[in-house]
């Protein structure tokens, strides 16, 4: 049943570029339009959204910080983005205008199911974005946007945390659709890119192999770091999330911008710090500034291990180790940059003895506050 892979894990990883492709079919036509049929909320009562607040826990809610950026920049309506946990005894301020997204894999996530009772009770709609077929999460929403990424066994969240990204994508697109905001050019290159984004995501999973001899020699270090911008932020949170989990080490991700602010303090001899680069075609502001994050953080002794698109020369001379992913649409850069990062904290996981498919203490889905 691990189809010859030693590891449902691995045998997960292998999936995504499917798993992708499965979740967007359908649901963009040739003309490039969106149809999402299960979003059973009418185009009508989306125009009057006037705030989405997105509630998720662990990967589910690294996708949803991922998504606040893609809602906010194609549709520019506000969106917020919490810890099922926090969200439901804050006392939230919502309203028949809000838009809730609940994102979770399992559909049984005790916290998500209560802060989305709650936004019910408020009188806000509720859109779940869930992987499995009838469980609570959709049956208790008013939409479901279910992700195709199959049944996944693994403790640590992969093909699952990517499909959500992509329903993510389509849901702040169809928003931006059904509102004609920013419906123009830009928004049609997106589609296409995300349309041929799975045999990206194909291409990554081809060259991992240095990514796991990388991940063979840091066995014995004690912490990573992780650090990102912008989108890339929540993949550095997930990066360091996959390693707690999987590898016992200890793992933190930064925002870059962060680092002067605390963080470099815990910069020292040969620390492993893993960086996630934005395209310098895009944004080149933030990218420029990471290089220089890299830069400094090598000069106080960091092992740099560095993800950065085909083509970025920049990085070169300050990455001990390079890991290159194909050029992406910034927005988009997530669904190729999480990938080296679960290969890396599966093989570590691997190299410490541990158990890959079941870590200690976790299990598939928290059913339990
Ligand atoms: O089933 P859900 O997506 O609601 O689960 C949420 C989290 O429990 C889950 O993503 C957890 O953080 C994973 N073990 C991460 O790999």
């Amino acid at each position: 049943e691990k189809g010859g892979y030693d590891y449902f894990m691995l045998k997960e990883i292998a999936e995504q570029p499917k798993a992708v492709a499965d979740t967007l079919l359908g649901r963009i036509d040739p003309s490039g339009s969106l149809t999402l049929d299960e979003v059973r909320i009418s185009p009508s009562e989306l125009r009057e959204i006037d705030k989405v607040v997105i509630v998720a826990c662990g990967t589910a809610f690294h996708a949803g910080m991922i998504a606040k950026y893609a809602i906010e920049h194609w549709t520019r309506i506000p969106c917020e983005v919490e810890l099922a946990s926090e969200f439901r005894y804050r006392d939230p301020i919502l309203d028949g205008r809000s838009l809730v997204i609940a994102i979770s894999q399992s559909g049984e996530t005790m916290d998500t199911l209560m802060a989305l009772r709650h936004a019910r009770e408020q009188g806000s709609k509720v859109l779940a974005i869930c992987n499995t077929n009838g469980s609570t999460i959709p049956r208790e929403s008013d939409a479901v946007l279910y992700t195709h990424a199959g049944p996944e066994v693994a403790v640590a969240s992969t093909k699952a945390f990517l499909t959500q990204l992509v329903a993510c994508y389509l849901v702040a697109l169809y928003l931006g659709q059904v509102r004609g905001t920013k419906w123009g050019d830009e928004i049609q290159a997106v589609i296409k890119d995300l349309s041929r984004i799975s045999e990206e995501v194909e291409r990554v999973l081809e060259t991992m192999e240095p990514v796991r001899a990388l991940a063979r020699t840091l066995a014995d270090k004690d912490t990573v770091l992780f650090l990102g911008r912008h989108v890339g932020y929540p993949v550095a949170l997930e990066g360091a999330l996959k390693l707690k989990e999987l590898a016992y080490m200890h793992a933190e991700g930064f925002a870059a911008g962060e680092l002067k602010h605390g963080p470099i303090a815990l910069i020292e001899e040969d620390v492993p710090v893993v960086v996630v680069v934005p395209s310098p075609r895009g944004r080149s502001v933030l990218h420029d500034k990471i290089v220089s994050n890299i830069q400094e953080i090598r000069a106080r002794g960091a092992r740099t291990i560095v993800i950065a698109e085909e083509g970025d020369e920049a990085v070169v001379p300050y990455a001990d180790h390079l890991i290159r992913i194909p050029a992406t649409p910034t927005l988009l850069q997530p669904l190729v940059a999480t990938v080296p990062l679960q290969v890396f904290a599966c093989e570590l996981a691997t190299a410490r003895g541990n158990e890959v498919d079941q870590p200690r203490n976790l299990a598939k889905s928290v059913t339990v506050e």
